[in-house]
């Protein structure tokens, strides 16, 4: 049996990649363009709190793909304003007060063009060298400044939940073994997981209970540990809640606080939470 799958047509009007002179000018020439929607809409005086989706039905239909389309950069960058920069929040705008977004800094902006033109691969040294470098010196730095010792190490990640998963996988996998000598990465799943009990604050991200799904531990293993009125855990309830947990024959092995929570942008008191085991 064979498959008779047609060659796309790839537009080329926007398509072309930057192999030579010439596709390096357009490239220029369109990050231009791209400006100047982008200071059209940084300068945009109105301030737009976004609406509901139902209002923006009629947007769908203009997202469409469409492959037999080709289309020049400027037809590409008025229709993204139309489809998307209208309607998107400035988290620049001074009556801008809501969620924790902000506005982006400059060198962040600018870095982020040089890394997506570089577009580096950094899963592997021999395709990435320099952005590995600098990723390992980066956590090298962040690591002395906060005082994590000669054996504290990292990656880079794409977020807080990312960096929370890959935190209770690594505090799991070492109480697991610390404690049964138990290799969870080779040997998997083991009784005792089930009892397993990670503490947050009533206010922590939800991230820390997506992860301990993901982590096959369940909701059921994130103990919510309540917080004060300034939105900090209570030291005191982590208490009790390991006492309790312990009592009942579950096992804790990770309190996740947090340095500025998401609604509130409190922090909880990791020096006495630290001491508390
Ligand atoms: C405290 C905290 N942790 C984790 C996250 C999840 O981060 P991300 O959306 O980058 O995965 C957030 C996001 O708001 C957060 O505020």
């Amino acid at each position: 049996m064979s498959i008779d799958i047609p060659t796309p047509e790839i537009p080329t009007a926007v398509g072309q990649h930057c192999y030579d002179g010439e596709s390096q000018d357009q490239y220029q020439q369109s990050i231009g363009l791209a400006m100047e929607h982008l200071r059209t809409y940084m300068q945009e005086d109105r301030f737009y709190s976004g609406t509901p989706a139902a209002d923006l039905q009629a947007l769908r239909s203009r997202i469409q793909p469409n492959p037999h389309r080709t289309m020049s950069m400027e037809e590409a960058l008025a229709e993204l304003k139309e489809v998307y920069l209208d309607y998107a929040i400035r988290f620049h705008h001074p009556r801008y007060v809501a969620h924790l977004n902000c506005p982006v800094v400059l060198p962040a902006l600018v870095g982020d063009l040089i890394a997506s033109a570089a577009n580096t691969a950094i899963e592997t040294w021999d395709q990435s060298t320099s952005a590995t470098l600098i990723e390992q010196e980066m956590i090298r730095w962040i690591t002395q400044h906060l005082q994590l010792g000669f054996r504290a190490d990292g990656v880079f990640t794409s977020g807080g939940t990312q960096s929370n998963l890959m935190a209770l996988l690594m505090a799991r996998d070492h109480y697991a073994y610390a404690h049964y000598g138990v290799n969870l990465k080779e040997g998997g799943w083991t009784e005792e997981v089930s009892r397993f009990r990670i503490f947050c604050s009533d206010k922590a991200h939800f991230s820390v209970k997506k992860n301990a799904a993901l982590l096959g531990m369940g909701y059921q293993a994130v103990i919510s540990v309540p917080s004060d009125s300034q939105m900090r855990m209570r030291p005191e309830s982590l208490e009790h809640a390991l006492e309790r947990e312990r009592a009942k024959g579950n096992i804790p092995i990770a309190v996740v606080a947090t340095a500025g929570t998401t609604d509130y942008g409190s922090f909880d008191p990791l020096e006495r939470i630290s001491e508390i085991t």
